[in-house]
């Protein structure tokens, strides 16, 4: 199958609108990472994005509304808060009044209408309205819920440009809409809210964990998936957002190593003799000194995120596929500076790809 990049004129948005109505899908840019959307509402179109990802079907799946859509729209629709405290509700409709269109997804009891492949036989789905102008376009001239995974191959790293979603699915899909850069760059904070009204958080994202705690007033604890009975975020199961070749995320950025810590991370590097570097250094001339004091010798490809929180999620996903790319055979990778907001989310997106390398 060959796969167009489309510009987002009116007669594209139109084009991608009728192929997802026929069934096909469209690789669409939404404000956190690309997307992989199909009619939500149609079973075989759903199964086509699982295959497409090669995705395992445990994993279910993200809704994609159009904004200005409100709770009592809906209930008996798509979800089922009927057994909600009244104290549910009012923190639900302030959630979605606060934070929709954005990178905030909603995991509430699901209606009948929601294919049980979308929610992976979940009891509940997962709801999200973004604010890109493109997807919000699309979404109006389609009048379906979108199901929309990121447009990556299964566990790899997520697209924040049409570019790389082409280097994912180019071949497997007919259209990808660009529509820029992300301008958030990692995904969605995925929360549930329960019958009581207890918030929990299924994945760390694009709105602080912090924003939603001083919006409810109330404490969110973190799932504990795997702990104790069944998975809460399926998809957070395995490792995830890898890059192709092993990543090795360092105890503390390079600045705070000590003598001896400096002899471990030398010690990983045997072997190797070039180094892919993700950073979050504001100085790169001032890194890449101290580096090749370290690792005389050695060669080094560099990715300097800075230490602005906004600006370095932006930029993290595209810059370790630069690193994956080019020519260096091991990556390594600091923390962010700050462990709390978008450094707590991208430090989650660090963890899982570093699990995954050998
Ligand atoms: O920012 C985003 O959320 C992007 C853009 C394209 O909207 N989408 C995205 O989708 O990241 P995906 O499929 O890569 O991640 C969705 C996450 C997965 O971890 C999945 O397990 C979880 O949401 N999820 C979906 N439905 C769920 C449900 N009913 N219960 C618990 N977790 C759910
Ligand atoms: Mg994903």
């Amino acid at each position: 199958m060959q796969t167009e990049i489309l510009s987002p004129t009116p007669e594209h948005i139109a084009v991608a609108a009728a192929a997802l109505l026929r069934g096909q899908l469209v690789a669409i840019p939404t404000e956190t990472v690309y997307g992989l959307a199909g009619n939500g509402l149609d079973e075989q179109a759903v199964a086509n994005i699982f295959a497409a990802k090669e995705r395992p079907r445990f994993d279910p799946l993200i809704l994609h509304l159009p904004a200005g859509v409100t709770l009592e729209q809906l209930q008996g629709w798509l979800v089922d808060v009927s057994a909600f405290t009244p104290t549910a509700r009012a923190l639900l409709g302030s959630l979605i009044d606060t934070f929709w269109p954005g990178p905030l997804t909603l995991v509430l009891p699901k209606c009948p209408t929601v294919p049980d492949l979308v929610s992976s036989g979940l009891p509940t789905v997962a709801l999200r309205v973004p604010a890109h102008p493109v997807a919000q376009a699309l979404l109006q001239a389609v009048q379906t819920p979108l199901a929309a995974p990121s447009a990556n191959r299964f566990g790899r790293i997520s697209p924040t440009s049409a570019q790389a979603v082409y280097a994912e699915l180019g071949g497997r899909i007919p259209y990808i809409l660009d529509g820029g850069e992300c301008a958030v760059g990692l995904e969605s904070t995925v929360l549930k809210l329960s019958p009581e009204g207890i918030p929990t958080l299924l994945r760390p994202g694009g709105i602080p964990l912090e924003a939603l705690e001083a919006h409810l007033k109330l404490p969110i604890r973190a799932s504990e998936d795997g702990k104790t009975g069944p998975p809460e975020a399926p998809g957070r199961l395995s490792s995830h957002y890898a890059p192709s070749k092993p990543l090795r995320l360092l105890p503390t950025p390079f600045a705070q190593l000590q003598p001896g810590d400096w002899q471990q991370v030398q010690h990983l590097t045997t072997g190797h003799s070039h180094l892919g570097i993700l950073s979050f250094a504001t100085d790169p001339q001032a890194l890449l000194n101290t580096l090749s004091r370290h690792w005389p010798g050695i060669t080094f490809s560099l990715e300097c995120l800075g230490s602005d929180p906004k600006a370095a999620a932006r930029a993290l996903f595209a810059s370790l596929r630069r690193l994956d790319e080019g020519d260096a055979t091991l990556l390594l990778a600091e923390p962010p500076p700050i462990s709390t907001g978008l450094g707590y989310a991208m430090m989650d997106r660090l963890r899982r790809a570093s699990s995954l390398s050998r």
